[in-house]
């Protein structure tokens, strides 16, 4: 059985590729920073089976290489596939003259960092494994082009070309590298109720069809409207 390793389980975009990987039959291993963190996504998902959790602090420059070490030790379930939900509490949505510094740097370490840092420190386990089913997928957001909200905008527009470096890269490696560009709000299901947005669980139908498709390599999957939840809409990003 495979399993994947998803950075930011517990969050919205997370707990969307916690349920893709346990409706398609495959075991989780989640990134969560604490023991809270884990029963949220327990609660969330309505049962532990099929996930083991591994505690770390994504947001450090060791946080995700502690847990590939302990993958390498055998003390953690091997992988096969990387879901990066990315990190995103706390944006401060300030127009341009007013973000400080701190608010800049703290930001650029959420929501870019953590992502550079988790494709960084799991892509070498994946290439040594060699399996040609292996995959590596980052969520990224319209965000980044829009810039109605200039600190999520800058650290989502970031992203872009650390993708299409990570596609570039494993164009020819038994590795799919592919970034769904997410175009409108999800949340957790009870919350998506709510607020009238797309549950988690529905957008977990595009992580989904990404694993079950090979042909989707080195691709930007674009998911604009609700239609684009039921039918995969890519194209190479090169
Ligand atoms: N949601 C959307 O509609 C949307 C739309 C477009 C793009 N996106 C993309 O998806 C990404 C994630 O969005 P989201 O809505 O899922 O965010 P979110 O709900 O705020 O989730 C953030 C995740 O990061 C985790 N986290 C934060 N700090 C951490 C730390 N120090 N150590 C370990 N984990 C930590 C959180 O864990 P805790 O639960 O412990 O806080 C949570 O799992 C965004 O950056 C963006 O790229 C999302």
């Amino acid at each position: 059985m495979e399993t994947i390793l998803v950075i930011g389980a517990t969050g919205n975009i997370g707990v969307s590729a916690v349920t893709a990987a346990l409706r398609s039959k495959r075991n989780v291993l989640a990134v969560v920073r604490n023991q809270s963190s884990a029963d949220k996504l327990v609660k969330c998902i309505g049962s532990s089976d099929g996930i083991t959790f591994a505690e770390a602090n994504v947001l450090t420059d060791s946080g995700v290489k502690g847990v590939v070490d302990q993958v390498r030790e055998g003390k953690l379930p091997a992988f096969q596939h990387v879901f990066s939900g990315g990190c995103w509490r706390r944006v401060y949505y300030n127009p341009l003259p007013e973000i400080t510094t701190a608010q800049l740097r703290r930001n650029f370490n959420i929501s870019f960092e953590a992502n550079f840092f988790a494709y960084r420190d799991t892509i070498g386990y994946l290439l040594e494994q060699k399996n040609p089913a292996s995959t590596w997928t980052i969520c990224t957001g319209s965000q980044g082009d829009l810039a109605t909200h200039p600190v999520p905008a800058m650290t989502q527009g970031a992203l872009f070309p650390m993708a299409t470096a990570a596609a570039r890269e494993n164009e020819s490696t038994n590795v799919r590298f592919n970034e769904i560009y997410l175009g409108f709000r999800v949340e957790i299901d009870e919350l998506a109720v709510q607020h009238g947005v797309t549950k988690a669980t529905d957008f977990g139908n595009v992580y989904e069809m990404i694993l079950a498709t090979p042909e989707v390599h080195s691709s930007r999957v674009r998911v604009d409207d609700v239609y684009d939840l039921k039918k995969l809409k890519y194209q190479k990003k090169f």
